[in-house]
C-alpha cells in the first residue's frame, strides 16, 4: 500500500478529474467546509492535499499526515505556507496518529479520505480506538470513500478469509500493484462506529460515501 500510493503520487489526482464524478465532488467539496468550521482538524493519510483547502479556511489548525514523502511534496505545493498558515503536514502513520498539534492540544475533529476502504477489516476496530484517543471528546469525524460503481472502478480481483477485498491496478509505467480495497455497507459503517459515535450520519453521493459523526462527551 504505501509503496504503492508513494508510487502513483504524481498520477494521484487523476482521479478527480473522472468527468462522471464531477458533481459530486462539487458537493462534497461544498459540504465539508461546514463540517470542520471553527475546530482543530487532524487530516489522516491526506495524500497530495486534495480535500484540504476547501476545508482548511474555515478550520482553525490543520494537522495532515500521510506516509508518503512524495504525497506530502505534492500537498505542499498546492498549499503554500504564506497563503495556508494554519496548514502543517508532516509524515505520520495513521494507525499511530499524534497525540495534539502543534500548539500543543487536542484535536477537535478528524478527516480521512478514501482511507477507511484500505484499513484491512480486521484493524479497524484498533484503527478507531487510537484516532478517538487523540480527539477531544465532542469532536466530529468524517471519512468519505468510493462506492462501488461498475464500469468506474477497478474490478474486484480477489477475496480474502478475512473478508477484504483486493484490486489489482496497473500505473503508467506498466506496474501493476495488489491493492487492498474495501467497499462496507452503510451498516458495517455504523455498527463500527457505534461504540463511540453520537449523532452518526451515512451520506451518500452516485459515486462516493461519507460517515459523519460525534464522540460522546
Ligand atoms: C487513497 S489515498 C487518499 C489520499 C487523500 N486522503 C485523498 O482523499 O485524496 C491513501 C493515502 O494513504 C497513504 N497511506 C498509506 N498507508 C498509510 C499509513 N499507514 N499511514 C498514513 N498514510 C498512509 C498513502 O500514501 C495515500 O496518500
Amino acid at each position: 500500500m504505501q509503496d504503492y500510493y508513494a508510487a502513483r503520487a504524481g498520477e494521484y489526482d487523476q482521479i478527480y478529474r473522472k468527468p462522471e464524478r464531477q458533481a459530486d465532488l462539487r458537493q462534497m467539496e461544498a459540504w465539508l467546509p461546514g463540517v470542520f468550521s471553527g475546530r482543530s482538524v487532524l487530516e489522516i493519510a491526506c495524500g497530495t492535499g486534495y480535500w484540504t483547502p476547501f476545508y482548511a479556511p474555515h478550520a482553525t489548525r490543520v494537522l495532515g499526515i500521510d506516509s508518503a514523502t512524495e504525497t506530502l511534496q505534492i500537498a505542499r505545493t498546492r498549499m503554500p505556507a504564506a497563503r495556508f498558515p494554519q496548514v502543517q503536514l508532516q509524515i505520520g502513520d495513521a494507525y499511530q496518529p499524534p497525540a495534539h498539534d502543534a500548539s500543543g492540544l487536542p484535536f477537535e475533529a478528524a478527516l480521512a479520505g478514501f482511507w477507511w476502504s484500505h484499513i484491512p477489516l480486521e484493524r479497524i476496530p484498533a484503527f478507531l480506538q487510537s484516532l478517538h484517543a487523540v480527539l477531544q471528546p465532542g469532536a466530529r469525524v468524517v471519512f468519505m470513500d468510493n462506492r462501488y460503481v461498475p464500469g468506474s472502478n477497478t474490478p474486484i480481483a480477489e477475496r480474502d478469509a478475512a473478508g477484504n477485498s483486493y484490486q489489482l491496478r496497473p500505473l503508467a509505467d506498466g506496474s501493476v500493484h495488489r491493492v487492498l480495497k474495501n467497499f462496507p455497507s452503510r451498516e458495517q459503517l455504523l455498527a463500527a462506529v457505534a461504540p463511540w459515535a453520537y449523532r452518526s450520519q451515512h451520506h451518500v453521493w452516485d459515486y462516493f460515501w461519507a460517515l459523519e459523526y460525534e464522540l460522546h462527551r
